[in-house]
């Protein structure tokens, strides 16, 4: 008799351990991870994907350098390895990304002589790439980055676009086909717009304005993902809930893409960044679970219009930013930390 009360107090604290971020989060949204082949190959890595991620996007292996290097030479072991862990286990993934400036070979916008392509060649070719890739993962792939960072960093430029080649070739017309050629390769995806720096109030009214012309011109946009590349600071509660009312009014699913939380004071996805970080203490932990409190915080409170929030990488060892930022809800050995805590309990945080 006293063993069945010993084993029912403790049913609780059981549960309570087994519950992954997915379990926490149901019935808000869906929580997700960037991965790279490691992480879907080692066996401690994957079951911590399964226990708390039901959502999963390839950090790098669905980009268009990574699948189509050159021209028709597709490669697809690393996209296809992701892919089936995916559909191994059952989880859904955000597919990452089908036009971005970086990571894309020159053949898509440039002849052999490195002159721009004229227009519809270079849509032709962007055409079948986009085409290729949503096909082959149509079954597990329910929402597309189509476009990633279109606008420029550069806040005081007349012209809101980053000035890329694929941009010189044919201008806001680039945009509106890619999502065009990837509606018409999968009509049921969600297509998203992806950006960096998008609670900065120059570059969001710039996305707002841009969204909201094309979709004016009919173009199949279904949603904004905030990447959110954020730092202990900024940003704060109010910027962020100032952003995703904005887009709120513009479209239904909000995504937050590229979650991390840097201890530098640098934010945003750009690739020159210090990876130097500092010095783990007791409390730089404190001040990146807070600032973790406080952004899931506004994002609880915009549920209905926030359907999946994705974390950039899976622990801080996998982390783009280098593990002396400490980015993440998992240090370098995989282990939770307290930021993993607050997110997992809910805990409303407002200071
Ligand atoms: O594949 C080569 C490999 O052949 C080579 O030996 C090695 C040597 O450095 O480099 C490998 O390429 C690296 C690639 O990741 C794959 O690992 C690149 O150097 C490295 O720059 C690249 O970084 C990725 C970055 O995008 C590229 O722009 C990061 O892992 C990835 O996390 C990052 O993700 C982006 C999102 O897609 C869009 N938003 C911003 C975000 C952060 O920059």
């Amino acid at each position: 008799m006293r063993k069945k009360v010993f084993f029912f107090l403790l049913l609780p604290a059981l549960q309570l351990s087994a519950q992954g971020l997915k379990d926490a989060y149901e019935g808000l949204f869906t929580v997700g991870v960037s991965v790279n082949l490691r992480n879907v190959t080692d066996s401690a890595q994957a079951a911590l994907i399964c226990r708390n991620y039901n959502s999963v996007t390839a950090e790098n292996a669905m980009k268009p350098a990574s699948t189509e290097r050159e021209e028709g030479r597709f490669d697809w072991r690393g996209a296809d390895r992701v892919a089936n862990f995916c559909r191994q286990h059952g989880i859904k993934m955000r597919g990452h990304c089908l036009m971005w400036h970086n990571q894309i070979g020159r053949w898509m916008y440039e002849d052999e002589e490195g002159n721009p392509l004229p227009k519809e060649e270079f849509f032709r070719r962007m055409r079948n790439h986009i085409h290729a890739v949503v096909s082959r993962y149509k079954d597990v792939v329910y929402c597309w980055d189509v476009v990633n960072e279109a606008i420029t960093d550069d806040r005081r430029a007349d012209n809101p676009y980053r000035q890329t080649p694929m941009y010189r070739i044919a201008g806001e017309e680039f945009i509106a086909n890619a999502f065009r050629f990837a509606h018409e390769a999968d009509s049921t995806a969600l297509l998203f717009y992806n950006d960096y720096n998008e609670c900065d109030p120059v570059r969001s009214r710039r996305i707002y304005e841009m969204v909201l012309r094309l979709k004016a011109d009919g173009v199949p946009i279904d949603g904004i993902g905030m990447q959110g590349h954020y730092n202990l600071r900024r940003p704060q509660p109010e910027e962020l809930d100032r952003a995703i009312r904005l887009y709120r009014q513009l479209v239904h699913h909000i995504h937050i893409t590229e979650l991390d939380v840097r201890a530098s004071s640098q934010q945003g996805g750009d690739l020159q960044f210090s990876k130097d970080g500092t010095t783990a203490s007791d409390s730089l932990d404190e001040r990146l679970a807070a600032q973790y409190g406080r952004i899931f915080t506004v994002l609880r409170r915009h549920s209905d219009v926030i359907d999946n929030v994705t974390f950039w990488n899976l622990s801080d060892r996998d982390s783009w930013l280098g593990a002396k930022n400490y980015p993440l809800p998992f240090d370098v050995n995989y282990q939770p930390k307290r930021a993993y805590d607050v997110i997992l309990q809910k805990k409303d945080v407002t200071q």
